[in-house]
């Protein structure tokens, strides 16, 4: 079984998806460093260079060789924020992975990535209108690709791998 994590940039994907890993005693896969390690340069970097579209083939690539090449029975994956709105990559999450949509406010995105900014071009501009404009796009397709919502809001790391791990016993 793989468990792969999407919701908005600074939702926690990475730190949650480490965690629960360590509570699974799984494999842990991080997609934007993946293609990172792949590339051999940030992300910032490849938008600069070769913009959106060239990172979301790479993208769509990483993803193909994570889920069908991988070799334990269970992983985890911290997808990018953006990698479901690739329809190609949201079929793949949705046929071939048990999805955790982890929703949080505005608020809690803003809190979270101040001072992340430089890292995430598509959040170059004003910060709030930017996650409002880019979650009123987004948030459908998170939650029919999901299978599992959970909000995150309030909650520390720990929590919310646990509540994740708790809820894969019945999967
Ligand atoms: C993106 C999210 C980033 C990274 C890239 C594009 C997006 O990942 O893949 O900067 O379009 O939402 P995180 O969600 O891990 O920040």
């Amino acid at each position: 079984m793989i468990i792969s994590l999407t919701g908005f940039m600074g939702c926690g994907k990475s730190s949650v998806g480490r965690e629960l890993s360590r509570l699974l005693c799984c494999p842990f896969m991080d997609l934007d460093s993946v293609i990172e390690e792949r590339e051999g340069r940030k992300i910032p970097e490849i938008f600069a260079t070769e913009g959106e579209a060239a990172f979301r083939r790479m993208e769509a690539e990483a993803l193909r060789k994570c889920i069908y090449g991988q070799a334990s029975d269970k992983l985890v994956v911290a997808l990018g924020g953006g990698t479901v709105m690739t329809e190609e990559c949201a079929k793949i999450v949705h046929e071939k992975t048990v999805c955790i949509y982890l929703r949080a406010s505005v608020e809690t995105l803003m809190d979270h990535l101040a001072g992340e900014v430089d890292n995430r071009p598509m959040l170059a501009g004003n910060l709030r209108t930017r996650i409002e404009e880019l979650m009123s796009i987004r948030s459908a397709t998170y939650e029919k690709t999901a299978h599992i919502m959970i909000d995150t809001d309030g909650k520390t790391i720990e929590e919310i791998a646990r509540e994740i791990s708790i809820k894969e016993l019945f999967i």
